[in-house]
């Protein structure tokens, strides 16, 4: 199980999953991901990070490949959670430790997780730095970024950022670094991690980024704990210029429709609206929720700055893939949007009208009133949806250009 060397005597000791598709129990990684852990070669040799558990074998080979296990000094944990923890009361047993360095709320959360009665723990603040020997390592807090606990490690003598969680992406491959992938593909693994996970923490993401271009951090060499690195300086400008898009919002002209539908009335009226935001030169992204899961539909928001939710009436709520979408949606913070509501009923039509105010309570701008029409659509409810289509798509341009 070999290694690979990042930076002289410093190495690579993940593991690559290549089954994950339920990343965290809610969202679909369709393209696998890895759980990167590093080890520093120096007068204290340092481990940093250390991988789910259950993957602990693959992670245990590797750190041989390069040095006895009982020769690891130090452990940095950047972050608790157990895809980079999970393996972390085992590695202590396997390596005895001198030193684990770990946030003040890593210390809380460590507790938590872990018995650590007789572990060597020291919490550690942004500011605080720690002599490896020929190397520092530098520790920059980056609370709810995107837990309490969470911080980055940066070696200035190597240029080298170790990101934790930050900038990475759910991509299994033999590949471990950025440039040896079509740059596309790369890019919609990070809109899907950042859309799914970071978005609600874009301000924070925003605040990091200032500071770390006024601590002035030379940075030649980013090591995230998912998916590839990014290494020279064009990659991570690459990888920092498209955070501070995502996290900036934006407003895209483009449009996301989702849906559910019972008899097809629902879906056709998403149809007839699609239309008239074509018409209006609006590109649209449709997904009905019957066969796209909630993920796909928000990493598809990425790329629009229209929401427009449809829903049946169903026993006088809505029907429960789109409760579950929205309330999925509303947790992820998305800002800078306009949104839109429409459905059929049968006879009570109270649907569209949640659906609106749910959309309304995540900060969106409101254009049009919801729509809504009874039982089978008529060609006077397709002239209507394409209306509403068209007066969203107007509203949409408007926002786009002021
Ligand atoms: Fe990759 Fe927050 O765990």
């Amino acid at each position: 199980m070999h290694s690979l060397e990042i930076k002289k005597g410093i190495h690579w000791i993940g593991s690559v999953d290549y089954e994950s598709r339920d990343f965290h129990g809610y969202s679909l990684s369709p393209r696998g991901t890895t759980y990167n852990a590093y080890v520093i070669e120096d007068e204290k040799n340092t481990l940093v990070d250390t991988v789910k558990h259950g993957h602990f074998g693959t992670f245990k080979r590797r750190l041989e490949n390069v040095m006895a296990p009982e020769k690891v000094d130090y452990f940095i944990v950047n972050h608790l959670e157990l895809d980079h923890a999970g393996c972390l009361a085992q590695a202590v047993e396997l390596c005895k430790p001198e030193k684990i360095f770990c946030s003040t709320l890593g210390l809380k959360a460590m507790q938590a997780h872990f018995d650590i009665s007789g572990w060597p723990v020291q919490a550690v603040k942004t500011g605080d730095s720690i002599s490896l020997g020929k190397r520092t390592v530098h520790f920059v807090e980056t609370r709810m970024l995107h837990w309490p606990d969470s911080m980055l490690s940066y070696i200035p003598e190597e240029k080298l950022l170790f990101s934790n969680d930050a900038f990475g992406q759910n991509i299994a491959s033999s590949e471990r670094y950025v440039d040896e992938m079509e740059r596309p593909y790369v890019l919609a693994a990070m809109k899907e991690y950042y859309y799914n996970i970071v978005l609600p923490f874009s301000p924070i993401v925003l605040k990091t980024l200032d500071a770390v271009t006024e601590m002035k951090l030379d940075i030649d060499f980013i090591a995230p704990d998912h998916g590839l690195m990014f290494r020279g300086a064009a990659d991570v400008a690459f990888v920092l210029d498209t955070y501070r898009q995502l996290a900036e919002q934006k407003t895209r002209k483009q449009a996301l429709i989702f849906f559910d539908t019972m008899w097809n009335s629902t879906e056709k009226m998403a149809a007839a609206i699609t239309e008239g935001l074509e018409q209006s030169g609006v590109p649209v992204r449709a997904f009905s929720l019957k066969n796209n899961h909630h993920s796909t539909v928000q990493t598809a928001l990425a790329d629009c700055g229209a929401v427009i939710a449809g829903s049946p009436t169903h026993n006088n709520g809505i029907m429960p893939h789109v409760s579950a979408m929205l309330t999925y949606m509303k947790g992820l913070k998305p800002q800078n949007r306009i949104g839109a509501a429409f459905g059929s009923f049968g006879w009570s039509g109270e649907g569209s009208k949640i659906v609106h105010e749910s959309l309304a309570s995540m900060g969106m701008e409101m254009p049009v009133d919801p729509l809504k029409h009874q039982y089978v659509p008529t060609n006077d409810t397709y002239k209507a949806c394409v209306d509403f289509g068209k007066a969203v798509a107007d509203a949409l341009i408007k926002k786009c250009d002021g």
